[in-house]
């Protein structure tokens, strides 16, 4: 799904050292790292709202200013992503939870009764009916995340790019997301996600890409055999 060649990315100072990854169509990839360790900066990468310093980012066999290069392309590239910011106030805008949830599948140019059957699957699954009328803007925290949610589920895209998706959930809501996101890995989509919380995504992902120095890929299987790794991470 997406092959990274020595990618490394500067603000003022480097963030993280260059690194090769392949992440596989199907994969669920977990980020973690300490703070200022670069996952925030790694997903904004990979959606292409940031620019490499050096190196590549190649997806679907095809490096990633290819898909940038023009209003067609980039359109392509944004229907197979859903993704959902560490802060979810930036990613709300419209005027009902039911608008929100309706855009991406009418930028899609779905049939409208399609996106009516689409948002209302999402409001069902999420349990966000009650709420469907309500301005994102003025809901509490963890109603924003699961509309923000919502709105990339209604999408139906191939690859979701999410950001500490679990921060500020009960563990009624965070069960939930998990239990979608695992449905999800299912159907062959691919799920990057940051985390600060070993325990919590454990049993989730299959992997988890660590932002120390050198930067790499560790499957849960290694992490469970390697008690200092192991230790690290539940650390974070
Ligand atoms: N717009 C920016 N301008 C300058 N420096 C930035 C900017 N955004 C992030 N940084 C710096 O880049 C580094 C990586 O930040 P990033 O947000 O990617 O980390 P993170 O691993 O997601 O951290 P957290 O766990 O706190 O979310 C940090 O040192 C941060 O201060
Ligand atoms: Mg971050």
């Amino acid at each position: 799904m997406y092959q990274i060649k020595a990618l490394t990315y500067r603000y003022q100072t480097e963030v993280f050292p260059a690194f090769d990854l392949t992440i596989e169509s199907g994969e669920y990839l977990a980020l973690m790292g300490e703070n200022g360790s670069g996952k925030s900066t790694f997903l904004n990468l990979l959606a292409g709202f940031l620019t490499p310093a050096t190196g590549e980012i190649w997806f679907e066999g095809k490096d990633l200013t290819k898909w940038q290069a023009n209003t067609v392309q980039k359109k392509k590239f944004y229907s197979h992503l859903g993704i959902l910011f560490q802060e979810t106030d930036s990613q709300l805008f419209n005027s009902t939870v039911y608008d929100e949830i309706a855009f991406g599948p009418r930028q899609l140019q779905l049939a409208p009764e399609e996106v009516e059957q689409r948002v209302n699957d999402c409001l069902a699954l999420l349990k966000l009916e009650p709420l469907k009328k309500r301005v994102p803007y003025q809901l509490s925290g963890g109603e924003k995340k699961k509309v923000a949610f919502a709105s990339i589920l209604a999408m139906n895209p191939a690859v979701y790019l999410l950001d500490e998706p679990f921060n500020g959930l009960t563990k009624e809501t965070e069960k939930l997301f998990k239990q979608i996101l695992k449905q999800l890995q299912q159907l062959g989509k691919t799920i990057i996600l940051s985390s600060h919380d070993y325990v919590s995504i454990a049993h989730e992902a299959d992997a988890v890409l660590l932002f120390t120095d050198p930067i790499k890929k560790y499957s849960t299987e290694e992490i469970t055999a390697d008690s200092t790794l192991y230790q690290q991470l539940i650390n974070y």
